[in-house]
C-alpha cells in the first residue's frame, strides 16, 4: 500500500513520516553538489591508492602503478650530479692549476673538493682555517716560507718539506749550538740581536754590534742580511710579527740551538693508494690560495 506522501504545514516541505510525540521529521536531503563532489573526492583517493606508493603490509608497502619513489630519484640525482663532478675533477686533473683558477665553473667545483680535502687532512697541522699554530705556518697570511703562488703552493703539497720525498723542499738550519759553530755566549748574543733588531723586543745592555757580526756570518745567507728571510731556503722572515716558533727569546735561543727543522708530509699519491691524487692536490692548492694570502 503505497504510503501517503505527508507536507508539513509550516515549511510546505515533505516528511519522512517518522514522528517522535508529534514532532515530524522533514525530509532534507543533501544538496546534490555536496554529493557529487562527495563522490568525487572517493573516486580520486582511489586512483591515487591505486597509482602511488601506498598501502602498507608486512615488511614493505604496495609500490603503486606508477612505480613513483622519491628515495630513486634523488639516487639518480646524485649518480647525475657525481658523473658531472667525475667530468670536472678530469678536467682539473689534467688542465695547468692556473688554468682551472681562470674558468668560474671549474674553480668552484676545484674549491669545494679542496675544502673538504683541506678538513680532512690538513686541518690537524694547520688548523680548521688554515691559521695554524706554533711550528705549522699560518696558510691565510701574507707571510711564506716558500711561497704562495699557486704554483708554489701546489709544490709544496706534492712533495712536501724535508718530507723525505726526492723533490721535496729540503733546508737545514744548522744546529749552531749542539754542533759547537757557536759558543753559548754568542748564541746569546745573536739571539739578542734578532730578538731586538728583528723581533722588536728591546733588549738592555745587549751587545747588538757583536750580535749582528755574528748574524751576519752566520745567518744572513738564508735569512738575508736585513731579517728578511729567503723563499728559495724556506728560511723565515725573521723581521716580521708573524713567527713560525714562539715569540720568545727563548724560543730564539732554542732554534739557534738546535732547530725544529720541521715536516711537512708529501701528498704526492703514492703506490699503496695513500696521499691525494693529482686533482685533489689542485683543489687543495686552489682552496688554501684562496684562503687569504695567494699571491
Ligand atoms: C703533520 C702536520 C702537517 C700536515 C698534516 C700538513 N702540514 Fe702543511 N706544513 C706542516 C709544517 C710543519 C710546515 C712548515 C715546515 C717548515 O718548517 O718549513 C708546513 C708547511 C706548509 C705549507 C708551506 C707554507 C709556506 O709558508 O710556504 C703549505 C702550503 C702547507 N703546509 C699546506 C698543507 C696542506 C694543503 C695540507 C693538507 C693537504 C698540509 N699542509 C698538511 C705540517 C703539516
Ligand atoms: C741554511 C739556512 C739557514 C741558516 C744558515 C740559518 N737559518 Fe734560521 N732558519 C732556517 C730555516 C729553514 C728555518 C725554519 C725551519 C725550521 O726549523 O722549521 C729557520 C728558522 C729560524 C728561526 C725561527 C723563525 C720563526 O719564524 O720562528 C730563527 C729565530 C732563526 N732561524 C734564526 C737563525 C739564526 C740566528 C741563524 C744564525 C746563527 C740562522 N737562523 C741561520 C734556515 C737557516
Amino acid at each position: 500500500m503505497p504510503t501517503k506522501i505527508e507536507k508539513d504545514t509550516l515549511s510546505g516541505r515533505e516528511t519522512t513520516g517518522h514522528e517522535w510525540d508529534g514532532l515530524k521529521e522533514l525530509n532534507t536531503p543533501l544538496p546534490r553538489w555536496w554529493l557529487y563532489t562527495f563522490a568525487a573526492c572517493c573516486l580520486c583517493a582511489l586512483v591515487l591508492v591505486l597509482l602511488l606508493p601506498s598501502i602498507p603490509y608486512g615488511s614493505g608497502y604496495f609500490h603503486g602503478l606508477l612505480g613513483l619513489s622519491s628515495r630513486a630519484t634523488v639516487a639518480a640525482d646524485v649518480k647525475a650530479m657525481e658523473a658531472q663532478r667525475g667530468i670536472f675533477m678530469d678536467k682539473i686533473k689534467t688542465m695547468p692549476i692556473e688554468q682551472v683558477k681562470q674558468d668560474p665553473q671549474l674553480l668552484a667545483v676545484a674549491t669545494a673538493a679542496g675544502r673538504i680535502a683541506f678538513a680532512t687532512n690538513c686541518q690537524p697541522c694547520h688548523g680548521p682555517g688554515g691559521e695554524g699554530r706554533i711550528g705549522y705556518p699560518n696558510l691565510a697570511d701574507d707571510t711564506w716560507l716558500w711561497g704562495g703562488k699557486l704554483a708554489d703552493i701546489q709544490q709544496t703539497i706534492t712533495y712536501g718539506i724535508r718530507s723525505g720525498h726526492e723533490k721535496a723542499r729540503n733546508s737545514t738550519m744548522p744546529a749552531f749550538g749542539a754542533l759547537g759553530v757557536l759558543k753559548p755566549e754568542q748564541i746569546e748574543a745573536v739571539a739578542d740581536y734578532v730578538w731586538s733588531a728583528f723581533y722588536g723586543h728591546a733588549e738592555a745592555g745587549a751587545d747588538l754590534a757583536k750580535g749582528r757580526a755574528l748574524f751576519v756570518e752566520n745567518c744572513a745567507v738564508c735569512h738575508g742580511d736585513n731579517g728578511e728571510g729567503k723563499r728559495d731556503v724556506g728560511a723565515p722572515p725573521l723581521k716580521s710579527a708573524v713567527h713560525l716558533y714562539d715569540d720568545t727569546r727563548a724560543a730564539v735561543v732554542t732554534q739557534i740551538t738546535n732547530p725544529h727543522l720541521g715536516v711537512m708530509p708529501t701528498w704526492e699519491r703514492r703506490g699503496n693508494n695513500t696521499g691525494l691524487d693529482a686533482a685533489t692536490i689542485k683543489s687543495v692548492a686552489l682552496y688554501v690560495h684562496a684562503l687569504g694570502g695567494g699571491e
